[in-house]
């Protein structure tokens, strides 16, 4: 199939309708902070996700790792556009864990922040995510050596 790089108006807008719908599914009872996510992968699907929180916090999932995960498990790991809808103004970007979890996927992504509101935010993946840690780096790192590690 052929790799398209550039993101049409028309799936943006399908992306920003995946996201709101996800954001009212956002299981959000303790933090009452709903996320709404929704990625484009390489062959045109569009894959939803919003935050599933804990009563212990700690395990909460974010709306774009759920995204990534139910794309992941439907066969697709090559993504061309996310968008992130919240409620906030101006509209929030991706925490710290999200963008090194889309990094994994997609370090060039285009991410379009967004709120109901209409107010929309463009970066990218690079940009949110500058000096990345990624498997370049841990595949470069030599072995270590039995005989002369101590551990
Ligand atoms: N949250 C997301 O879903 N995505 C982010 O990138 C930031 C935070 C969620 C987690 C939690 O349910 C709520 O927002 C408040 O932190």
């Amino acid at each position: 199939m052929k790799k398209r790089d550039s993101v049409s108006d028309e799936e943006w807008q399908k992306l920003t309708q995946a996201a709101l719908g996800a954001l009212k599914q956002a299981y959000a009872p303790y933090s009452q902070f709903q996320v709404g996510a929704a990625l484009l992968t390489q062959d045109g699907a569009i894959v939803p996700g919003c935050n599933v929180e804990n009563a212990s916090y700690g395990l909460t999932l974010c709306a774009e790792r759920t995204a990534i995960a139910s794309a992941v498990v439907q066969g697709n790991q090559e993504f061309r556009a996310c968008v992130v809808v919240t409620h906030t103004s101006p509209p929030s970007s991706p925490c710290g864990v999200c963008r090194q979890v889309l990094h994994e996927f997609a370090p060039h992504l285009p991410v379009r922040m967004e709120n109901p509101q209409g107010e929309m935010l463009q970066t990218s993946i690079d940009a949110l995510l500058p000096q990345s840690f990624d498997k370049k780096q841990l595949f470069s790192a030599p072995k270590i050596d039995e005989e002369t590690d101590p551990s």
